[in-house]
């Protein structure tokens, strides 16, 4: 399939996803992601910070002092985040772009913040790349992702139901930590959240 139509799909399976995602989400924010995403906010620095893939804008709530920009392939999941800032009172800057082709100069952010994105971008490790050049030297990327366990099992298992679950979202049987480090960045932490499927990553520039 063609790059521009697998853009395309990507578009259309987001915009679709925005009116359900949060309810459809919500058990998982409740028990888990919420609290995952407080501390990945915890341990991020700098002034200039850039949230890939901001979807409903679910990090929003967390954000600290600093200039937030948020960018997603989806107008209707930016939309969202539009909402969702507003009645936080909170200040983001949406862009929609997609994170193969960040519309920024190299080396200008402090920070990118990462939340269950790399199992969505058609290309990871061309997205992982972008977020590299547009980080300043020894500067860190933060994310929550989810992606194929180290168990051979359940990888097998992921591999064998990836293909309908990629019709709605995202593929469940990535391989995020060896895309990070091909993207060119050093993993400095690696955290298992849910078993290895679930993984809290800071990688550094
Ligand atoms: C599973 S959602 C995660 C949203 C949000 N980060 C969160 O933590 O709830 C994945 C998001 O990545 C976006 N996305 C997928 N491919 C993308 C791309 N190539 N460039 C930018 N955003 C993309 C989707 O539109 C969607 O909003």
């Amino acid at each position: 399939m063609g790059e521009y139509i697998k853009k395309g799909l990507d578009k259309k399976r987001y915009d679709k996803a925005a009116a359900r995602y949060d309810i459809f989400e919500s058990p998982m924010e409740l028990v888990f992601f919420s609290k995952w995403r407080k501390r990945l906010f915890g341990r991020i620095k700098g002034d200039y910070i850039l949230d890939v893939g901001i979807g409903t804008g679910k990090n929003i709530p967390h954000y600290g002092k600093g200039r937030f920009i948020g960018v997603d392939i989806s107008i209707k999941m930016l939309e969202k985040a539009k909402k969702r800032a507003e009645k936080l009172g909170k200040k983001v800057e949406l862009i929609q772009c997609d994170a193969e082709a960040l519309p920024f100069k190299s080396k200008v952010f402090d920070a990118v913040v990462s939340t269950y994105v790399f199992c969505s971008v058609e290309n990871p490790v061309r997205g992982l790349r972008e977020l590299y050049r547009i980080l300043k030297p020894g500067d860190r990327v933060y994310f929550l992702e989810h992606m194929r366990c180290e168990s051979e099992t359940g990888g097998v298992i992921l591999d064998a139901l990836n293909p309908l679950v990629r019709v709605f979202g995202p593929e469940i049987n990535r391989r995020t930590v060896k895309n990070i480090e091909e993207g060119g960045f050093r993993v400095v932490k690696e955290n298992w959240l849910l078993t290895s499927v679930f993984r809290f990553i800071i990688a550094e520039k």
